[in-house]
C-alpha cells in the first residue's frame, strides 16, 4: 500500500525521504515521488521503483523540508503523472496522500468550475487544489489544512508542504496510519515506523481526526476544531537492522527462519510452570469476567482469519468455549449481532489491515469487548482494542506473513489456556500444555534443518499449473495457510479444501496434474485421513503428505515428517514445512518473493 514520508531538520531532507522510502517498498507500490521546498517548491516523481526516483533527483535537490510517497495505484494507472506528491496549480502547496478520497469526483467538478486545472487522475489531487484555495486567505497552512480536510468524504493519511512555509509540514490522519518521529531538532512523520527507526525510536501515533505540525523544534497535535491534544512518545523496541535482510537472499527466509526465536518471544514470561497457566498481562479481564464469556469469535484478514481458525479450535479444545473465525473484511458489512457474553477477539500482524480495523470499530460501536493480537505495538488496532496480546515476533517485512502467523497460533494457545485453565482445564493438561509450548521452538530447528529436503520437493512439485491442499479438522487452517503461501508468492493455483469435502466435488480435479499436499498429523483422524489419501490415489493423483510419520509408499510419492508436540498445538509445527514449500517453489519460478504482484505488505484500504 501506499507509503509517506516526511522531515523537517537542518539536513538535506531528499537522501533521508528516499531512504525513508526505501524501507517502505515492502509495503508494496508502483510509483514514487517526493518534493521538497528550496524557496520555491520541487517535486520528481516518477513511475516504478523508489531506484529509478533516486536516479531522477539532481544532485543539486536541496532543502531542509520535504515529503515523500510510495503509490500503490487506486484511481488512475500507474505514472509518472499519477505518482504523489501532487501540486496546485500555482505550485504553492503540495500533498502526499494515502487513502481513498469518495468525494473526489464531486470537488474535482467544482474545483475546476473555480478555475483549477487538474493533471492526474488521481482523487490525492483534490486535496492540493482545496488546500491552496485556503492558504492564501488565511496564510496558515494548519487551517488551510482543516478547513480542507472538512470537505473530504473518505480515508487518508496525509503530509503537505506549503512553499511559503518552508519551515513546516502539516500532517493528518483519518483511517490510514501517521506516526511522528522525534529527533534532535528534526522531525519525522511516516505511515510506518520502519521509515523512521534508522533516525529515532521516539514516536506518536496520530488517531483518526488528529492532525499534527512538525517543525525542527518539535511538534504539536490538534483535532479537526484546532483544540490541543497531549500525546506521549512510545520507544520504538526494533533498530533499523531488524529492518535488515540479515544475510538471507530474501527477508521471507528470514522470517521463516527467526520463527524459533519469535515464538520464544511470544511465549517469554507468559508461561506460568506453578499453576499451569498462562500471565497474559494486557487482556484487562478479571477472573469473573473471563468465566461470563460463553462464545469467542475471531477476525482477521487472510492468513490472519486463518491463524485465527486455528485459535478458534484451540480455544474449543482447552477451554470447551465455542468459538470460531470469520473474516473481518465479510463480517463488517453484514451488520453482525454483537452479543454482551461474547468474546471478540481481532488479529492482526500490521494493526493497520483496514477491514480489520473497521470490524473493530463497528464491533465496539454495538458495545462488544475486544482483544487485540497483534504484532505492532502502537498500531490503530491495538489501540481500538479493549486490550489484548503483542505478539513481539519484531517487524515483518515480506508481504507473506509467517512468523506472526505462527505466533499468533502461539497466543491463541496461550489464551485457550487461560481460558481453561479458569474453567474445567486440569492442572495436568495444563501442565502438558505449557510444556508443548516450551518444546516448539527446538521442534521448529528441527524443521527449519529440512531446508534442503523441501527445497527439492518444491523443485519437484512447482512447475504443476495447480495443487490441491487439504487437511481434517485441525489439519484445515493448516492447509489453508500453505494453500495461501504458495499461491501469493509462487502463483501457483492452489485450492485449499477439509479432507471430508473432498468426495463432494473437488475429488473431480485430482488426477496426476493436480499434486495434493495433505495434512496428516497423527491424531485421532489419522486412520481418516489415510483413507482419504487411498481414494486420491486410486484415481492417478500424487500426494505429498506432511504429518508424523513416514508415509506408506501406496498412499504417498512424499512425505515431510514433522516432530510430534501436543495434539492441540501440532498444527503450528505443521505450518512451517508449507511456509518452506511455498518459498522454495517461488525460487524455483524466479517470482519477486518478498513482493508478489499486486499484493501490499498491510491493505489500508477497503
Ligand atoms: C499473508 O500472507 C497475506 N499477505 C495477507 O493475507 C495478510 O495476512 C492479511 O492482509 C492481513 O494482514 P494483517 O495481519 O496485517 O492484518
Amino acid at each position: 500500500m501506499c507509503g509517506i514520508v516526511a522531515y523537517v531538520g537542518s539536513k538535506d531532507a531528499a537522501p533521508i525521504l528516499l531512504e525513508g522510502l526505501q524501507r517502505l517498498e515492502y509495503r508494496g507500490y508502483d510509483s514514487a515521488g517526493l518534493a521538497i521546498v528550496n524557496k520555491t517548491l520541487r517535486t520528481r516523481k516518477v513511475k516504478g521503483r523508489v531506484a529509478d526516483l533516486a536516479a531522477a533527483v539532481p544532485a543539486r535537490f536541496k532543502g531542509g523540508v520535504g515529503i515523500g510517497h510510495t503509490r500503490w495505484a487506486t484511481h488512475g494507472v500507474p505514472s509518472d503523472v499519477n505518482a504523489h506528491p501532487h501540486v496546485d496549480g500555482a505550485e504553492r502547496v503540495a500533498v502526499v496522500h494515502n487513502g481513498i478520497i469518495e468525494n473526489a469526483d464531486e470537488l474535482r467538478a467544482k474545483l475546476t468550475v473555480d478555475g483549477a486545472t487538474f493533471t492526474s487522475e488521481t482523487d490525492s489531487e483534490v486535496l492540493a487544489h482545496l488546500i491552496a484555495r485556503t492558504v492564501k486567505d488565511t496564510d496558515s497552512l494548519e487551517e488551510a489544512v482543516r478547513t480542507a480536510l472538512k470537505r473530504v468524504v473518505g480515508t487518508y493519511g496525509i503530509a503537505v508542504l506549503d512553499a511559503e512555509r518552508p519551515g513546516e509540514v502539516v500532517v493528518a490522519r483519518n483511517g490510514s496510519p501517521i506516526v511522528l518521529g522525534i529527533g534532535e531538532k528534526e522531525m519525522f512523520a511516516a505511515s510506518d515506523v520502519a521509515a523512521l527507526v534508522r533516525y529515532t525510536r521516539q514516536v506518536v501515533h496520530l488517531e483518526d481526526g488528529e492532525l499534527a505540525t512538525i517543525k525542527a523544534d518539535g511538534f504539536h497535535t490538534f483535532t479537526m476544531d484546532a483544540t490541543e491534544t497531549a500525546k506521549e512518545p512510545l520507544t520504538v523496541d526494533w533498530d533499523a537492522g531488524h529492518y535488515d535482510t540479515g544475510g538471507y537472499e530474501h527477508y521471507l527466509l528470514k522470517e521463516i527462519s527467526e520463527q524459533p526465536e519469535t515464538v520464544a518471544r511470544t511465549l517469554r514470561g507468559r508461561v506460568d510452570d506453578r499453576f499451569h497457566i498462562a500471565h497474559l498481562g494486557g487482556l484487562n479481564l478479571t477472573p469473573h469476567e473471563t468465566r461470563a464469556f460463553r462464545r469467542v469469535k475471531i477476525i482477521g484478514c487472510g492468513s490472519a482469519y486463518y491463524s485465527g481458525q486455528i485459535g478458534a479450535q484451540l480455544v474449543e479444545e482447552l477451554a470447551r468455549i465455542p468459538a470460531d473465525a470469520e473474516p473481518a473484511s465479510e463480517f463488517r458489512y453484514r451488520n453482525p449481532v454483537v452479543e454482551h457474553d461474547t468474546l471478540y477477539v481481532a488479529i492482526s500482524q500490521s494493526g493497520e489491515t483496514y477491514d480489520t480495523l473497521a470490524a473493530v470499530q463497528e464491533l465496539k460501536r454495538k458495545g462488544g469487548r475486544v482483544l487485540g493480537i497483534v504484532n505492532t505495538v502502537g498500531s490503530a488496532i491495538a489501540r481500538e482494542c479493549d486490550g489484548g496480546i503483542y505478539l513481539h515476533a519484531g517487524p515483518e517485512v515480506s508481504v507473506a506473513s509467517t512468523k506472526a502467523f505462527t505466533s499468533t497460533a502461539v497466543a491463541f494457545a496461550l489464551l485457550a489456556l487461560h481460558f481453561g485453565r479458569v474453567h474445567d482445564l486440569s492442572p495436568a493438561d495444563g501442565r502438558r500444555i505449557c510444556e508443548g509450548l516450551r518444546r516448539l521452538p527446538a521442534q521448529i530447528e528441527e524443521i527449519l534443518a529440512k531446508d534442503d529436503e523441501i527445497a527439492g520437493l518444491a523443485r519437484k512439485y512447482a512447475d504443476h499449473a495447480g495443487m490441491m491442499f487439504i487437511g481434517r479438522v485441525r489439519g484445515y487452517p493448516v492447509a489453508r495457510e500453505g494453500a495461501q503461501k504458495l499461491k501469493e508468492i509462487s502463483y501457483v493455483h492452489a485450492e485449499a479444501y477439509p479432507a471430508s469435502e473432498l468426495k463432494h466435488g473437488p475429488l473431480a480435479l485430482i488426477g496426476p496434474d493436480m499434486p495434493t499436499v495433505a495434512i496428516v498429523p497423527d491424531d485421532e483422524l489419522l486412520d481418516k485421513n489415510l483413507t482419504t489419501l487411498g481414494e486420491i490415489r486410486a484415481r492417478g493423483g500424487r500426494v505429498l503428505m506432511v504429518g508424523h510419520r513416514a508415509a506408506d509408499p501406496r498412499l504417498a510419492d512424499d512425505c515431510v515428517v514433522v516432530p510430534k508436540n501436543e495434539t492441540e498445538l501440532d498444527p503450528i509445527l505443521l505450518t512451517i514445512p508449507l511456509q518452506l514449500l511455498a518459498y522454495h517453489a517461488a525460487v524455483a519460478l524466479d517470482r519477486d518473493v518478498d513482493k508478489p504482484r499486486n499484493l501490499a505488505k498491510s491493505v489500508t484500504v477497503e
